[in-house]
């Protein structure tokens, strides 16, 4: 790029304006540094700022981005061209007042803030309002916020959902034993994720049960709605009754143990990573199944999902000499999972909610006597996209 590059042409610096050029977007981004110089060759316009970085962008790129009210729509901010020429021509391109002014060789005018130029320089990723997700450490306690706190919005629902993004789990406290509270929670965060079993579920013994949730027995650890093509991403659970003898929850972090298998035996970890089985729920009006591997690695090596239900894995279809060994590496993963230092043991009381994510943390609870009290939770499901939305939304205010 630079050997192409031309002398900087004259830029006037000195004219620095308060008049900062509107790139259309509602997060903030800074105002400085003020550029110094632009050069042009026939494919690439290189900048300099006050500060010393440099950036060097194609131009395909600086008219794809054109801001101006034919290039984005004022109201939607939504992008208005296509960009089908490989090359467009500039006839000039000139700081003024510290900001980038391109003028095209179809009349057209494109003009960028500084600020918005240096966040996007190719080859350089802006801070994330998002946090990282972080592994289980021994031990791992779970964030906790108060219901108050969550409702009241800013900075108490920015520290639940960021401990949900980056643990996984996240625990709620003294919230209103009230009906459905569940949902009013949910809602502030996004429409809820409905499924076979409802936008929000009770999970409470029942007469003709069609899931072991519906029943007092326990439940070993496990993802929900690993067959669907989807699962659910985030669950959340509301206590509102827990007065039987047992009925504790558990949780385990499904990456991180996924993590250990790797670590441990990876020709177990590849064998689960690269075997899609067969996921499968059916009751009288529904049959919902995929074919998916139990962890789910991306093409970097990173661990993206983990779909564990023993109860709703159906048939295993595999050719004779793969079942074996399936069945070994799956009984390992499952002795990883439920070894101590990998399992986390709560006691969820009324008024308490934990939300997690269903695609990475594994959750189950020990069984328990509805003869000596009740036990009544309320859940329903969200997507994580709406998750991040509301982090970044939190964000523009600073
Ligand atoms: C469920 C579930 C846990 C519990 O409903 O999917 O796992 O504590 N419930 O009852
Ligand atoms: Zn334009
Ligand atoms: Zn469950």
């Amino acid at each position: 790029m630079q050997s192409d590059a031309v002398q900087p042409q004259a830029t006037d610096v000195s004219l620095r304006a308060d008049a900062l050029i509107d790139m259309h977007e509602l997060a903030p981004y800074p105002e400085r540094p003020w550029l110094a110089t632009v050069s042009t060759s026939e494919s690439h316009v290189r900048l300099t700022w006050e500060n010393g970085d440099e950036g060097s962008y194609p131009l395909i790129w600086l008219r794809d981005h054109c801001a101006c009210e034919r290039c984005r729509h004022p109201q939607t901010r939504e992008r208005l061209v296509m960009p089908l020429e490989e090359t467009p021509r500039l006839s000039g391109a000139r700081v003024v007042q510290g900001q980038l002014q391109l003028s095209w060789q179809d009349e057209h005018i494109s003009r960028f803030a500084s600020g918005w130029l240096h966040q996007r320089r190719p080859g350089y990723s802006s801070p994330s309002p998002l946090p990282n997700t972080v592994a289980w450490p021994h031990g791992f306690a779970a964030e906790r916020v108060r219901h108050s706190d969550l409702v009241a919005g800013g900075e108490g629902e920015q520290r639940w959902l960021t401990a949900l993004l980056r643990d996984g789990l996240v625990l709620l406290d003294d919230g209103p034993l009230a009906l459905d509270e569940v949902s009013r929670l949910a809602q502030r965060i996004g429409p809820l994720r409905a499924t076979n079993f409802g936008a929000r579920f009770d999970v409470v013994s029942k007469p003709n049960p069609n899931n072991a949730a519906y029943t007092a027995i326990g439940l070993a650890l496990h993802t929900d709605l690993p067959n669907w093509r989807q699962p659910p991403d985030i669950q959340l659970l509301y206590c509102l009754k827990n007065d039987a003898e047992g009925g504790g929850s558990i949780f385990a972090d499904g990456v991180q143990v996924a993590e250990a298998l790797r670590a441990e035996h990876p020709a177990h970890f590849t064998l689960l990573a690269t075997t899609p089985i067969d996921f499968r729920f059916q009751d009288d009006e529904q049959d919902i199944g995929v074919r998916e591997p139990v962890i789910d690695v991306a093409p970097d090596g990173r661990i993206r999902e983990i779909r564990f239900n023993n109860w709703i894995r159906d048939t295993l279809h595999l050719p004779e000499a793969l079942i074996a060994p399936w069945y070994e590496a799956y009984a390992h993963f499952w002795a990883l999972l439920n070894a101590p230092e990998h399992r986390i043991s709560l006691e969820l009381k009324p008024g308490q909610m934990v939300a997690f994510d269903n695609r990475r943390v594994l959750h189950g609870r020990e069984a328990f006597d509805p003869s000596t009290g009740e036990r009544h939770l309320q859940g329903t499901y969200l997507d994580r996209d709406m998750l991040e939305s509301r982090l970044r939304v939190l964000a523009r205010q600073g």
